[in-house]
């Protein structure tokens, strides 16, 4: 059995990892994280350096972020230290002792401008904290690991806190619920992303990926889907990010347009993820997991 550290083993990647890898005994999963058993933070180079030298896993992935996109507008070097140093000192790691490295970044590494689907070779520019402690740590895997497979993902929602869960929420003591509609992308669950990365662990398919459900659409539908899922009759008002930002100034820059298109996947054959419907209702059927 090959040994596989995660990190950031109670996020909603990190459950999805491990209930994809379950049933492949070719695999025996180390789980890590801030507050898990195994308790491994990623900031730290020597805990993190010490830590795999020990294990000598086959594989990292890296399920460990700072995801709070709000929030760490007000707290960059905590962003930094989680999104950039963390993967680099997982790189550092991984090529110490000759392991490969799965890391996970987003869809906020791009500025929002484009007018067509955003392949790996769409030059990046972020507009938010987040997108550019993002993207400093896509360049430490490439800096400092040679077996790296970087999976650019979006708005992914599984057993955790994500935007579904929030609209099912307020919808319970709102009948109607503000949401922005010029934002463009692709929800993508989970699970899909686990069962692509399932798929490319195995493989000496290295680099950056774009990996996202297919499809597109934007919040306010996103919203709308939710609700006839879960059976609601809850109205969604549409309004525009100038409008939502006026009424939430605390909020960060988002890219208006950041539909990804899985190019490198396709080009290597590697994996087909599901169109963003089928996936969200798939993910109903699974219970919210
Ligand atoms: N969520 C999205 O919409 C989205 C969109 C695009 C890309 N992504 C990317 O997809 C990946 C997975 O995201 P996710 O939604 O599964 O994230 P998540 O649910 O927020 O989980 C992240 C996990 O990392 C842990 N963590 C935080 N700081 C750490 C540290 N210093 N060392 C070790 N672990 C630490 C967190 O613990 P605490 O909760 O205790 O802090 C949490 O368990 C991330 O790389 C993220 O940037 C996410």
């Amino acid at each position: 059995m090959e040994k596989i550290v995660v990190t950031g083993c109670n996020g909603q990647l990190g459950r999805a990892i491990n209930r994809e890898f379950a049933s492949d005994d070719r695999y025996e999963l180390i789980n890590t994280d801030v507050t898990a058993d195994i308790k491994l933070d990623i900031t730290d180079v020597r805990q993190v350096l010490s830590f795999v030298r020990e294990n000598k896993p086959a594989a990292i992935i890296n399920c460990a972020a700072y995801t709070a996109v709000d929030k760490q507008e007000k707290d960059a070097d905590l962003s930094m230290k989680i999104n950039a140093i963390g993967p680099r000192n997982l790189a550092i790691a991984a090529s110490d002792i000759k392991a490969k490295l799965i890391h996970v970044s987003t869809d906020y590494v791009f500025p929002g401008i484009s007018d067509h689907p955003l392949t790996e070779f769409d030059p990046v520019g972020p507009v938010s904290v987040y997108g550019k402690t993002k993207l400093a740590g896509e360049e430490f895997v490439k800096q400092f690991s040679s077996r790296f497979q970087i999976i650019r993902t979006a708005w992914l929602y599984g057993d955790g806190h994500n935007f579904a869960k929030t609209m099912l929420k307020l919808s319970e003591t709102h009948d109607e619920l503000t949401v922005v509609s010029d934002q463009r992308g692709t929800p993508t669950s989970a699970k899909e992303l686990a069962r692509c990365i399932h798929a490319l662990l195995p493989t000496d398919n290295y680099g950056l990926f774009h990996g996202t459900c297919e499809g597109d659409t934007n919040w306010a539908a996103f919203a709308e889907e939710i609700f006839t899922l879960a059976k609601k009759d809850t109205v969604v008002k549409h309004v525009t990010t100038e409008e939502y930002a006026a009424a939430n100034p605390q909020s960060a820059k988002r890219p208006g347009y950041s539909i990804l298109d899985n190019y490198m996947l396709r080009l290597t054959d590697s994996y087909r993820f599901a169109d963003w419907h089928d996936a969200i209702a798939e993910y109903f059927r699974d219970g919210l997991k």
